[in-house]
């Protein structure tokens, strides 16, 4: 990873996930894994879940509040401690919004029809989707820029969305003539930054996919943890003794992808110990260590959900923290815009 050239800004990581219901392998081991790994580096690391973002699709009420708590636990549980991370939920930091509005006006209405999200998301129904979907990725780039960010760890998906944030810092610093904010660099590292659909390995593994044999929710149990590795699709061939022999083969990929980045070990390095073993062998190794490593997390998922309490003081203290910072970006912003009495 590298550090934003010599410049006025100090490293500061930031990410965040929608608590749209359910966070799937995909999230943990492309987000929530490297978030803890992160912070253990000693960095300055900020995480959110953005509800904002989630409605941007309808969300029921109930199970929004449910699902922000459940998140929050899902953070907790996969490592980040909110003792050295700043941990909070979008809606509680009004400036993310108020930013995002500044942005809606920097950013061009091209630039949010090219996103393939959006494309994706919209879908032929174009008319019909909110218009806070469509002005999603200015949010986004309200997220980041708004503690003047300089490190994004996120999957592969959404890489077209901090280049949107580049895009966005770039035209106000030229537009304003100020170099406020910082050119963000996305964080995309690991063997797994795009985990698959365990039934198709051509389709992103999703908490959206209609069907539940297609991931490993972080709730699950270790049977069924174990009975979907053991269902995933596959092809009949051994494993290849080396990375190049994966090349045309998705699902066998995947799998693979999926062993390294729960060991931190590069493909090359899992296939040279498994090279020549045919699934029947190498799934239930895979199941193994899928269910050692998951189910602590579900267990301390469920512990912390006991006491929700706990969880919506753990997220105020956040939002306490982050005000720290974006409260002073925010009145700087606006004056750079001209906005009287800021
Ligand atoms: P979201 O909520 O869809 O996903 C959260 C994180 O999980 C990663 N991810 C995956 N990584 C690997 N393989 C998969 N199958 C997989 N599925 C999901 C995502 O890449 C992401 O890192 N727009 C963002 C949320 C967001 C955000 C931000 C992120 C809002 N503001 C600011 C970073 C910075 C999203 O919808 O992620």
């Amino acid at each position: 990873m590298t550090d934003a050239p010599a410049s006025q800004f100090t490293p500061r990581v930031f990410s965040g996930i929608q608590p749209s219901g359910g966070l799937t392998l995909g999230n943990y081991l492309g987000a929530l894994k490297r978030f803890s790994e992160m912070q253990n580096e000693g960095r300055d690391c900020i995480y959110c879940m953005v509800d904002l973002h989630a409605i941007t699709v309808w969300q029921d009420p109930d199970k929004l509040r449910h699902n922000t708590r459940e998140l929050t636990a899902g953070f907790i549980a996969s490592g980040v401690d909110p003792e050295k991370s700043i941990l909070f939920n979008q809606s509680a930091v009004p400036e993310h919004a108020q930013l995002a509005w500044i942005f809606n006006t920097v950013a061009r209405m091209g630039w949010m029809q090219r996103m393939t999200q959006w494309k994706d998301k919209a879908g032929k129904n174009a008319e019909k989707a909110s218009l806070g979907l469509f002005a999603y990725p200015a949010l986004m780039a309200a997220d980041i820029l708004v503690y003047h960010a300089t490190h994004v760890p996120v999957g592969e998906d959404q890489k077209q969305h901090i280049e949107l944030t580049r895009d966005v810092a770039a035209k106000f610093n030229h537009d304003y003539g100020v170099d406020f904010f910082p050119m963000t660099e996305p964080v995309i590292e690991g063997a797994a930054t795009r985990v698959m659909s365990l039934r198709d390995g051509s389709k992103k593994m999703s908490k959206s996919d209609p069907s539940d044999a297609s991931r490993i929710n972080l709730t699950d149990d270790a049977d069924t943890i174990a009975k979907k590795i053991r269902k995933a699709k596959t092809d009949p061939d051994a494993l290849p003794s080396e990375a190049k022999g994966l090349e045309d083969r998705p699902e066998a990929r995947n799998l693979v992808n999926i062993y390294a980045a729960f060991t931190n070990k590069t493909v090359d390095q899992v296939l040279a110990e498994v090279g020549g073993k045919q699934f029947g062998e190498f799934k239930p190794m895979l199941a193994d260590l899928a269910v050692a490593k998951l189910s602590p997390i579900s267990t301390e998922m469920a512990r912390l959900l006991d006491d929700t309490a706990e969880i919506d003081r753990i997220l105020a203290r956040g939002a306490e923290q982050a005000r720290e910072i974006t409260v002073p970006i925010l009145k700087k912003t606006y004056e750079i815009v001209g906005l009287v009495g800021a």
